[in-house]
Order: C-alpha cells, then sequence, then structure tokens
C-alpha cells in the first residue's frame, strides 16, 4: 500500500489527472473538495487551457473547490442554473467493497452530497490507502450541526452507540466551521453494519444538517497506487 507522504501525493496526483480524462465537452461538473480533487480540478483547468475541451461548467462543492476552479479558469454554474449534472469526480475518506463512502474530512460533505448525489455519474478517486473492508475502521462518521444544537445532538449521537467528538482547528483554538457556518462532529462507531440505516437514523436527529456516510451513491472508483515507483490508476 502506498502510505508515505509523497508517495501518497503522486497517487493523488495520477488519479486527479486520470479522472479529468473523463470530462467531455459540453459536460456540467461537480467539482470535489479535498487534495485528491483538487488535482482533478487543475488538470481539467490545463485541458480547457488547451482548448481540447469546450463548454465545460463546474459545480463546485466547498468555497475551496470554488477557488482552486477559478484560478485553474473553469467556469462555474449553480444548481439554480442547471437542469442536470453530466459528472461528479470527488474524493473520500473511506470506500468499502460495495463502494460506499465515509466522505467529509474535509467538512464539505453536505454540499457533497448534494452536487455527487444529483450526478449521473460520480467518479470517486482515491489513493489506495482509502479502501476498507468495513466503513468506520479508520475513520469517524462526519456530522454537519446548526450550532445552537450541538449538545443534544452529541447526546443522541451517543445514543446511536457513537462517541462523537467536535472538530476543532488545526489550532486547536476553535471548532471548525463548515461553508454553511455550522459545526462539525466526528462520530466514532465500534462497527458499522448497516450504513444506510445508519445515515438515516443520524439525518433523523433534529439540528443535524448532513452526515458524510455516503449510500449508494458512487459509480467508478478510481483508485491511485505508486508501484516501483510508478504511479498507476486502476
Ligand atoms: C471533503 C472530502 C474529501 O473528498 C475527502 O476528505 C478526501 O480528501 P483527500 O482527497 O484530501 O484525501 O470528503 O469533505
Amino acid at each position: 500500500m502506498t502510505t508515505a507522504p509523497e508517495l501518497v501525493k503522486q497517487a493523488k496526483q495520477a488519479v486527479g489527472k486520470q479522472a479529468a480524462q473523463w470530462v467531455e465537452s459540453g459536460m456540467v461538473v461537480g467539482l470535489g473538495t479535498g487534495s485528491t480533487a483538487a488535482f482533478m480540478i487543475q488538470f481539467l483547468g490545463e485541458r480547457l487551457q488547451r482548448g481540447e475541451l469546450q463548454q465545460v461548467r463546474g459545480i463546485p462543492t466547498s468555497f475551496q473547490a470554488m477557488v482552486l476552479a477559478r484560478q485553474a479558469g473553469i467556469p462555474l454554474t449553480t444548481l439554480d442554473e442547471v437542469s442536470e449534472i453530466d459528472l461528479a469526480i470527488d474524493g473520500a475518506d473511506e470506500v468499502d467493497p460495495q463502494k460506499n463512502l465515509i466522505k467529509g474530512g474535509g467538512a464539505a460533505h453536505t454540499r457533497e452530497k448534494i452536487v455527487d448525489g444529483l450526478a449521473k455519474e460520480f467518479i470517486v478517486v482515491v489513493d489506495g490507502s482509502k479502501l476498507v473492508a468495513h466503513l468506520g475502521s479508520t475513520f469517524p462518521v462526519p456530522v454537519e450541526v446548526l450550532p445552537l444544537a450541538i449538545v443534544p445532538v452529541m447526546r443522541a449521537l451517543e445514543q446511536l452507540g457513537g462517541e462523537p467528538e467536535i472538530r476543532m482547528a488545526v489550532k486547536k483554538d476553535g471548532p471548525v466551521i463548515t461553508d454553511q457556518g455550522n459545526m462539525v462532529v466526528d462520530v466514532k462507531f465500534a462497527e458499522i453494519p448497516d450504513p444506510a440505516s445508519l445515515e438515516m437514523h443520524i439525518n433523523n436527529i433534529p439540528g443535524v444538517l448532513e452526515n458524510g456516510l455516503f449510500v449508494g451513491l458512487a459509480g467508478r472508483v478510481l483508485v491511485g497506487e505508486v508501484t516501483d515507483g510508478q504511479p498507476q490508476v486502476r
């Protein structure tokens, strides 16, 4: 498995580049969030600048994706202005053998679920370290919560069998705040035997906006690895 940081970066770059090749002229493309999706945005921008593609419009899943897309020269649109999204390309924090995902490591899972879920095809781009046998084994489930409801929501998450923890900013001087102005609770579950049921139960808690379980949404999963020094995508 590719684990050294430089090799992981090369794997993400390779898979981001390959995913950008799936975009065709005229497409409306959901632009994912995170370091792997950032490579895809960069390479998609380069294809547009080379004139390989025409009339492509992006719908960003976060302020991060919006800024990167603008820097890359990708024209943007909104959900108000399009009738459908042809393709979404986005990263993930975990992918299980059924292609169910945990997302939200970048606190963008609410917009990601809207955009990725509306797309006719949703391509997931990951390095090999994201593949797991069972969801929740390496990553907690991120939950976006309205700040006024943080205490009752955390109690309710405990009643569901989870260990919730408010996500703090890197400097630990305050909570992470989402693009919507909310907080994120990361919930560790000993096991997640039924991801679809857990996704529904978490979202039924008043004050929860969305959680990072993506069940049955992913289509193709592109996996980047570095083998014998060579970045590859499978
Ligand atoms: C953001 C996400 C990201 O797609 C996920 O965290 C993967 O990020 P990276 O490509 O940097 O590993 O869900 O909310």
